[in-house]
C-alpha cells in the first residue's frame, strides 16, 4: 500500500473544502504540505447547485443588522440554535464576503454597482447575496476552484474516496483513501484531517442533492468514534420541480417565492394562508408540511407554484437557470404553473464541532454541511448554509495558525490492525446490484423516516434497513466507490432513523405524528459508536 504524509488533509471540494484550502495555504505553516481529496472531479458537490444565495450581513446594507439576522436564525432553529455560534457566524459574514470578493467571486450588483440583496423565507429583511441570478453556488465554486487549481502549494487527488479515518486512542492520525480509477489504496498520515464532505440528500427517494451526497462524512466520523449531534434533523425543501430528471430533482429556489410567487392547487387556489400568516414565506418546515398535507388530502403528487405574477423580464433575468430548466420541460414560468413537491435538501445534524471546527476527536475537524455547529438548530434558515461553510472554513484556518502541525508516526498498532482489514485478501467480493439496493434504501427512508414520522414507521425503517444491510456483505473492504457510498448510506440512514425514534417530540423539521408537541426543554441528541444509542443533553 502507498503511504504519504501531509500537514493538513481536506476531504471534500465543495465551497467549505475549497475555501478552507485557500485560507490554510495562505496562512498556516505546512511543513509537509496540503492535500485536497475529492471523490469525483474538483468542484462537483452540492455547493455547485446552490441557487438562492448566501446570507451576508453587510455594513453597507443599512436595513440589516447582526441582531436581526441572529433573531431570525434562532426563531427558525426551533430552540436548538446556539446563540454564540449564531452570533459568531453572523458577525463574520462581512469579513468573509469581502474576502470572497478578493478571491474573484462576483455577486450580482445593481446599475449603480451596489450589491443586490434578496429575501427568502423567514428572513425579516433583504440580506441574501446572489450570483449569476440563480447560480450562486456555481459562481462561487468556479472562482474558488480556479484559485485552488492555480495554486501549486495545494495537492489535489480527484476520484479518490476517503474510506476510513485512522484513529487511535481518540486521536485522528490520518485517512485511508481508495482511488476508484486505479483501484489503489493509500494511507495518508496527517495531524489535521478536515472533513468537508457535505450532506445526505441521496438517502431519500426525492432529493435536490446530486449523486455524491451519500452521507460519507457522517459514517467516517461515527466509525472513528466522534460525537454526532441532532442526527434526526433532515430538512425537506418545499419546492423541488416535480419532474424526475435522473438522480435528483431540480430545485425551484425559495427566492422565487421571495420575489412573490404563490403556491396553489391545480385550479389556482392558493392555500398557504390556511397554515401560517407568513404564507409562502413561512419557515421551510412549515411550508413543506403544508404542501405535503395538500398532496395527501387531494391524493396528488404535487402542488403548483405560480410565478406568473412576477414581471417576465425580472423572472428571466433574476432566475435564468430556473427559467431555462422549466422551458426544457415544457413549462414557461412566465405563464404556466410550475409543478412542485418537497424533496430532501439539507442536513442539520452532523459531526459536533466547536467554532474552531474541532470535533470530539483530536486532529479531526469538520466544516460545512457535515458539521453540526449549532447554527441551524432544528430547521435551517435559507441561505445560511453557504455562509456557515465559508465562516467555518475561515475559522478553522485561523485556528490552525496556532497549532504545531507535526505529522504522526506511522507505527501504531491500532491503526495497523485497522489497515490489515483492507489488505485481507480472503474477503470474498461478489458483484452486488448497488443501484437496486440504493433504490430500496431511498424508498425506505422516504416512506418511513421522511417528512412525517412515528414510532411504527421508524421501527419499520430500522428493520428494513437492517435487512438490506444483511444482503450487503461488506464490513470494511469494498470494490468500488459505489459500494463504499452505499455502505455509508446504510450506516447514516440507521443513525437518522434511530435518533428520530428516540426524540419523542416534534421540533423544527423533525415531525413525530405520535408526539406532536414540542417539549419545553430544548435538548440536543448526541450519539457515539461506543454508546450506540442517543443521549439527550442540554
Ligand atoms: P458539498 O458542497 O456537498 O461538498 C462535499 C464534497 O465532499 C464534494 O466535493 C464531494 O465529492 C466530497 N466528498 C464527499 N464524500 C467524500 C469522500 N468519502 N471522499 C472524498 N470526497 C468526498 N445553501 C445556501 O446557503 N444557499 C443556497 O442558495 C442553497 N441552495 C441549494 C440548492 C441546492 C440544489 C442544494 C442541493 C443545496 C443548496 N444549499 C444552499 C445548501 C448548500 O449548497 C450546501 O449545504 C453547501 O453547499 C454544502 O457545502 P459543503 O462544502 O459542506 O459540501
Ligand atoms: C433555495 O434557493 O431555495 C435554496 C436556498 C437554501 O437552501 O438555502
Amino acid at each position: 500500500m502507498k503511504y504519504s504524509k501531509y500537514s493538513t488533509v481536506i476531504i471534500g471540494s465543495g465551497i467549505a473544502g475549497l475555501y478552507a484550502a485557500l485560507k490554510i495555504e495562505q496562512q498556516v505553516n505546512l511543513p509537509d504540505g496540503l492535500l485536497l481529496i475529492t471523490k469525483s472531479k474538483l468542484g462537483e458537490s452540492n455547493s455547485r447547485y446552490a441557487q438562492g444565495g448566501m446570507v451576508a450581513v453587510m455594513k453597507e446594507n443599512k436595513s440589516d443588522s447582526t441582531a436581526s439576522h441572529i433573531s431570525d436564525t434562532i426563531k427558525a432553529g426551533a430552540g436548538l440554535s446556539e446563540f454564540n455560534t449564531v452570533k459568531f457566524i453572523s458577525e463574520h459574514s462581512d469579513t468573509v464576503v469581502k474576502d470572497l470578493l478578493k478571491f474573484g467571486v462576483e455577486f450580482d450588483r445593481d446599475e449603480n454597482n451596489n450589491l443586490c440583496f434578496t429575501k427568502e423565507a423567514a428572513h425579516s429583511v433583504r440580506r441574501i447575496l446572489h450570483s449569476g441570478g440563480d447560480a450562486t453556488g456555481k459562481m462561487i465554486e468556479q472562482a474558488l476552484c480556479k484559485k485552488v487549481s492555480e495554486n501549486s502549494n495545494i495537492d489535489i487527488y480527484e476520484e479518490t474516496v476517503a474510506v476510513e479515518l485512522l484513529t487511535s486512542k481518540n486521536e485522528c492520525k490520518g485517512v485511508l483513501v481508495f482511488n476508484d480509477e486505479t483501484q489503489e489504496y493509500e494511507t495518508i498520515y496527517s495531524p489535521a484531517i478536515i472533513l468537508a464532505t457535505g450532506g445526505i440528500g441521496q438517502l431519500y427517494k426525492f432529493t435536490t442533492n446530486p449523486a455524491g451526497a451519500t452521507g460519507d462524512g457522517f459514517a467516517l466520523a461515527y466509525n472513528a468514534g466522534a460525537v454526532m449531534q441532532d442526527m434526526e434533523f433532515v430538512q425537506f425543501h418545499p419546492t423541488a420541480l416535480a419532474i424526475d430528471c435522473g438522480e435528483n430533482r431540480f430545485l425551484i429556489s425559495e427566492a422565487v417565492r421571495g420575489e412573490g410567487a404563490k403556491l396553489c392547487d391545480g385550479d389556482g387556489v392558493e392555500f398557504m394562508s390556511k397554515y401560517d400568516d407568513r404564507k409562502e414565506l413561512a419557515p421551510r418546515d412549515i411550508v413543506t408540511r403544508a404542501i405535503y398535507n395538500e398532496m395527501k388530502e387531494n391524493d396528488v403528487d404535487n402542488v403548483y407554484l405560480n410565478a406568473a405574477c412576477i414581471n417576465t423580464e425580472k423572472l428571466s433575468k433574476r432566475f435564468p437557470n430556473i427559467y431555462k430548466k422549466c422551458l426544457e420541460n415544457g413549462i414557461d414560468i412566465a405563464h404556466d404553473f410550475i409543478p412542485v413537491a418537497p424533496a430532501a435538501h439539507y442536513y442539520m445534524g452532523g459531526v459536533k464541532t466547536n467554532l474552531k471546527g474541532e470535533t470530539s476527536i483530536k486532529g479531526l475537524y469538520a466544516i460545512g454541511e457535515v458539521a453540526s455547529t449549532g447554527l441551524h438548530g432544528g430547521n435551517r434558515l435559507a441561505s445560511n448554509s453557504l455562509l456557515e461553510c465559508v465562516v467555518c472554513a475561515y475559522s478553522v484556518a485561523e485556528y490552525l495558525k496556532s497549532v504545531e502541525l507535526k505529522t504522526p508516526k506511522q507505527i501504531d498498532e491500532n491503526i495497523k490492525s485497522l489497515l490489515d482489514k483492507y489488505t485481507d485478501e480472503d474477503v470474498i467480493l461478489d458483484e452486488l446490484d448497488i443501484p437496486e439496493m440504493k433504490k430500496q434504501l431511498q424508498e425506505i427512508m422516504w416512506n418511513y423516516a421522511g417528512i412525517f414520522r412515528d414510532e411504527k414507521s421508524l421501527l419499520t425503517a430500522i428493520n428494513k434497513i437492517e435487512k438490506l444491510k444483511s444482503g450487503f456483505p461488506r464490513n470494511y473492504k469494498c470494490i468500488s466507490r459505489d459500494e463504499y457510498e452505499f455502505k455509508n448510506m446504510l450506516l447514516t440512514s440507521l443513525l437518522i432513523a434511530n435518533c428520530a425514534l428516540m426524540r419523542k417530540e416534534s421540533r423544527g423539521a423533525h415531525c413525530r405524528t405520535d408526539f406532536p408537541d414540542t417539549m419545553e426543554e430544548c435538548i440536543h441528541s448526541c450519539i457515539t459508536k461506543k454508546e450506540g444509542v442517543p443521549d439527550f443533553v442540554k
